[in-house]
């Protein structure tokens, strides 16, 4: 046994010279911790660099899950209390996590010098590739905010078989129309950038009551070094294509969906509206009560919840990792789950009300969640 263990970690990794197995190990183990801690690389790609984070260790035949964040913010301060909250370590355990950061959003990023063409949310979009050459994967399970989800979605549109789920908050598809132009225009003419923003980023009745959190996201993006980035980025958004979805087309997302937004948010008409032009058989829909515009952060509880479900439904978590609540709620399920990655393609319940009730429905419906 003892000899066997040997012959194994000589395979793995050639000891280094004077080096003793336990050593090599406890190399191996702080390896371990460091990328669990998050490694952040830059890449380059044909429109310059881009920076993410890493988190946890690879595991076969598993996506990595790649987050991509809204304007404002960067992976931290958009996804951190997602990722760090109690019942999501059950999920994210099983995954690596790739944090995108979109240019010069990473933390310490220098602002670009004036004229400096910022990338256009498609040329966001085709940096992607660049990055999972780089970690050798092959495929994702996307999780995108505003502008993040749109990023995502037009990736997911370029390279249908590499994306096998996407987690969609306050996705708009839509360019914006002239009328939408005018009133950005004129609330340019009175508000600050930060503030124009914030308006992106929370609904009107969250500014008004200026909690803590609106007030720590106030100081963050008020405050930022790059805000001149910043105002890079929100310009690509603003200009962005129409994604042309359309249900039954050519041009729709092919893998499931899941589409969030807070009721009240700013963008739930937009969200509503994408539920609609995509596969209904593909695709949930979850309209999150008391969330405000960014439900990953003030209900991260609730959407760990959803995040478990959709991945329960891609067959990516074992029944025997769902809290009670939603083994209760998932309980008629036709899904096969196995930790395994051996997948099945049904997820079949509206759910209604905050106590969570489902009730099951035919293969392939639309999920209707309002919790
Ligand atoms: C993660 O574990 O994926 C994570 C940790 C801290 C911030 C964001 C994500």
């Amino acid at each position: 046994m003892a000899e066997l263990q040997e012959v194994q970690i000589t395979e793995e990794k050639p000891l280094l010279p004077g080096q003793t197995p336990e050593v090599a190990k406890e190399a191996e183990l702080a390896a371990r911790i460091l990328l669990d801690q998050g490694q952040t690389h830059s890449v380059e790609t044909p429109y310059g660099s881009v920076t993410f984070t890493v988190y946890g260790t690879p595991k076969p035949k598993r996506p990595a899950i790649l987050t991509y964040h809204d304007v404002g913010l960067n992976y931290k301060s958009c996804f951190q209390s997602l990722f760090q909250f109690g019942d999501m370590q059950e999920i994210i355990q099983n995954f690596v996590r790739v944090h995108v950061d979109a240019p010069g959003m990473e933390e310490g990023a220098p602002v670009f010098p004036v004229g400096y063409q910022y990338p256009s949310l498609d040329q966001l979009a085709d940096m992607i590739p660049c990055i999972l050459q780089y970690l050798n994967f092959s495929t994702i399970i996307g999780i995108g905010v505003g502008a993040g989800a749109y990023i995502l979605s037009r990736y997911a549109l370029n390279h249908q078989d590499t994306v096998e789920g996407l987690v969609l908050i306050n996705i708009d598809p839509n360019a914006k129309g002239w009328m939408d132009w005018a009133a950005h225009k004129l609330t340019g003419l009175t508000s600050s950038i930060s503030e124009m923003i914030l308006g992106h980023l929370f609904s009107q009745e969250e500014l008004s009551r200026n909690s803590e959190l609106i007030q720590k996201y106030r100081n963050i993006i008020a405050r930022a070094p790059n805000l001149d980035n910043i105002e890079l980025y929100w310009n690509s958004y603003n200009n962005r294509r129409d994604l042309n979805l359309e249900r039954g087309g050519d041009i729709t997302l092919k893998c499931p969906v899941m589409l969030v937004v807070g009721d009240q948010a700013p963008h739930e008409d937009a969200v509503v509206e994408c539920n609609s032009k995509l596969d209904p058989t593909q695709t949930s829909f979850l309209k999150m009560a008391d969330s405000g515009g960014q439900p990953q952060l003030t209900q991260p509880g609730k959407l760990t919840e959803a995040i478990k479900y959709f991945l329960q439904g891609m067959g990516y978590m074992a029944s025997s990792c769902m809290t009670r609540l939603s083994r209760s709620r998932t309980a008629s399920l036709t899904s096969a789950a196995s930790i395994d990655g051996s997948r099945s393609r049904s997820r079949t319940m509206s759910q209604s009300s905050e106590s969570g009730t489902l009730s099951s429905g035919p293969p392939g419906h639309t999920m209707e969640v309002s919790c």
